[in-house]
């Protein structure tokens, strides 16, 4: 069966066999041989229901009939808007999109992918990591690029994704970009854990910055933003403040060269150590000092994220004295007070 060949319902019903979220229509499979009812080219409507949150699962599985429910604060696959935050739900975040148009337009999984050409990392169609991928359908953009992003054509704040289809996806110890392509809305950041793509770039500056960006430049109308969150780094607030899913995501950003472009280099390293000081998970912690590894000559074997509560002890206080050298020492007092209002519910990230 070639995907190629198929309508976009049909086609993309191949790829989210395996790449979204759905809960298996128990009445569709046979109760003897368990087989999978799905066959490429069918309508996976049949054999599984799609969820859109895990309370929706939960009710899936319940054997209640499928309605959209809302995230719950601490859902482990979508963020508090409905976008998804793990991998595998890459079908979910495409469909969220209007470039999907509920599948009835030409967007599919094969718009940007080939099984079967391009390099095997990311098995993607050849040049679809430049804003190729979006010039397909949105074409005037090209002669207007500068003007639309308001960044030198040259700088990674002109690649498309990078406003468009940010890092927002956590899994397999790293992060992700979001297949929900949208508009970067200060509202979809507020209250829903969700990191902002100006912010995730822009490590230094406030959503208060951003939002005041956005008015400027494409008259984007202000929400209404807490004191902490129009005047301290965005970065900072959530790495305090924030629950592990929206740390992880943060500290992921920390070693992104585009990130380090926009934010340079001079005040990371002391925050990084006082944040590796207090985090409990240890993936925020391999995230965190991976960034200090590509910020800094700092080497594997300085920290072990792993270590015991002693070892890690030690490394960072050596580590902090060098850095504290390089960096403009941060204002530990404006730190403590943010940990101190640190909420740090257990999370759980489903893939
Ligand atoms: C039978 C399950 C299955 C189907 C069907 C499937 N995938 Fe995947 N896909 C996977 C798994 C599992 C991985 C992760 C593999 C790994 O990292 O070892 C993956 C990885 C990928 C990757 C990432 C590769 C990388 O370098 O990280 C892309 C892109 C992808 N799939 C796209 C698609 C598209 C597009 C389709 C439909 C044409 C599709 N997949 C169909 C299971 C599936
Ligand atoms: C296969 C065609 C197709 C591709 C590829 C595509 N888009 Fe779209 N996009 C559309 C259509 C159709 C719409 C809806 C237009 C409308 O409603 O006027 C849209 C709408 C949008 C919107 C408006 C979103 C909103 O919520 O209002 C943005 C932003 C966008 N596209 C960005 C991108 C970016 C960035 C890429 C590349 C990563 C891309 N698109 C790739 C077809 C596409
Ligand atoms: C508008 C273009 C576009 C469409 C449509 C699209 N993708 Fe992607 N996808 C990308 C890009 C670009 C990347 C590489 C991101 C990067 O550079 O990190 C990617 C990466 C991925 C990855 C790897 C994620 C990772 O970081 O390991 C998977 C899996 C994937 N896509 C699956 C899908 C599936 C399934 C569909 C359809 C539901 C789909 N994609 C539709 C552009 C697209
Ligand atoms: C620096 C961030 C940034 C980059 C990079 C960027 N955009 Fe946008 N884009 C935005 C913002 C912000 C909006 C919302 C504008 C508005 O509300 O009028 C937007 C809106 C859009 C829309 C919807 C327009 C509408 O009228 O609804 C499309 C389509 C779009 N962008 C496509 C693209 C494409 C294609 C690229 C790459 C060639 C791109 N964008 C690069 C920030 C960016
Ligand atoms: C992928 C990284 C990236 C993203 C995303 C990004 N920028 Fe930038 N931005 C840069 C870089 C790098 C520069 C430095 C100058 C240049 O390259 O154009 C810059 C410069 C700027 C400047 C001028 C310098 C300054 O610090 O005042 C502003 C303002 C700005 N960006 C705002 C935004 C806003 C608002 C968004 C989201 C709509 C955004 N940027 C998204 C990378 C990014």
């Amino acid at each position: 069966m070639n995907p190629a060949r198929l309508s976009v319902e049909r086609a993309d019903a191949i790829c989210a066999h395996c790449h979204a979220s759905h809960v298996p229509n128990a009445d569709a499979w046979d109760r003897e041989t368990v087989t999978d009812p799905f066959n490429a080219g069918g309508d996976l409507r049949r054999a599984a229901t799609m969820f859109w949150s895990e309370a929706e699962q939960k009710a899936l599985y319940r054997g209640k009939s499928p309605r959209r429910m809302q995230p719950e604060p601490l859902d482990g696959r979508f963020w508090g808007d409905g976008t998804p935050l793990t991998t595998a739900l890459e079908y979910q975040g495409m469909a969220l999109s209007a470039c999907y148009e509920d599948g009835h337009g030409r967007m599919k999984c094969i718009s940007c992918h080939s099984m079967h050409q391009g390099k095997p990392n990311f098995q993607l169609r050849d040049g679809m990591e430049t804003n190729a991928a979006c010039y397909q359908c949105h074409e005037t953009y090209r002669d207007t690029l500068a003007a639309h992003t308001h960044h030198s054509a040259e700088s990674p704040g002109s690649l498309c994704t990078n406003c468009h289809m940010p890092y927002q996806v956590y899994s397999l110890l790293t992060t992700h970009r979001t297949h929900r392509i949208s508009v970067p809305r200060v509202k979809d950041s507020v209250g829903t854990g969700k990191p902002h793509a100006c912010n995730l770039c822009h490590l230094d500056k406030s959503l208060g910055w951003t939002q005041d960006k956005l008015g400027v430049w494409y008259g984007h109308a202000p929400e209404p933003l807490s004191e902490e969150e129009k005047k301290d780094p965005s970065a900072l607030l959530h790495l305090g403040q924030s629950d592990a899913r929206t740390r992880v995501v943060v500290a992921g950003a920390f070693s992104w060269p585009p990130a380090r472009e926009a934010s340079g280099t001079g005040w990371q390293g002391p925050l990084l150590v006082r944040v590796l000081e207090k985090e409990r998970y240890p993936a925020v912690r391999y995230l965190g000092f991976r960034g200090l590894r590509f910020l800094y000559d700092v080497e594997p074997a300085d920290y072990d994220y792993l270590g015991s509560p002693a070892k890690r002890t030690t490394q960072l206080d050596a580590l902090r004295r060098r850095l504290d050298e390089r960096c403009r020492p941060y204002p530990p007092a404006a730190l403590d007070s943010l940990f101190l209002k640190r909420k740090d519910p257990d999370v759980i990230i489903n893939e």
